[in-house]
């Protein structure tokens, strides 16, 4: 059984164990989905403010949905559409604090006010992005985008 608790009181702290923890958990295990899957769960019961915590991976150039944790969501995302299509096109980290003033965001949840999405890449590669969303305006600061990057390291050697 994996009982992580993860519940510090500042960013760093959190960010450090979740990063900790998801080490744990990927570990020894070579299989994406599964690795995918116990990620977006670990970050869903870790962070507050969500609404959404997964992946879509790339296949073959497009988007397409991975394990997530949230209401079910667009499956295929052509890269440069939307926020999640922005960072698989540009590789580039998107962290958007009002999603209804991104230019083509796609909207899979009414409930979503903000996002970040954070790409997955190994050798130049882009693997998956992970994407956040939040029903709060501006949910996601520096301290979030930088702890994010720093998981997404972790699942691009685990992936
Ligand atoms: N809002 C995203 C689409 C994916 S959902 O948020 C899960 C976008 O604009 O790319």
């Amino acid at each position: 059984m994996y009982d992580f608790k993860i519940a510090a009181a500042d960013k760093a702290t959190l960010y450090r164990d979740l990063a900790s923890a998801l080490e744990s958990l990927v570990a020894d295990e070579p299989d994406a989905i599964a690795n995918m899957a116990n990620a977006a769960a670990l970050i869903w019961e870790s962070l507050p403010d969500l609404n959404w915590a997964g992946f879509y991976r790339n296949v073959g150039g497009e988007l397409v949905v991975g394990p997530f944790q949230g209401r079910p969501a667009c499956i295929r995302i052509p890269f440069g559409q939307g926020v999640c299509g922005a960072a698989a096109a540009t590789l580039q980290v998107q962290r958007i604090d009002d999603v209804h003033a991104f230019e083509g965001h796609i909207a899979c949840d009414a409930a979503s006010n903000s996002e970040l999405v954070v790409p997955i890449v190994e050798d130049g590669q882009l693997i998956a992005v992970l994407d956040l969303d939040s029903p709060k305006v501006a949910r996601f600061d520096a301290e979030d985008e930088a702890g994010c990057v720093k998981l997404a390291e972790i699942l691009a050697r685990a992936l």
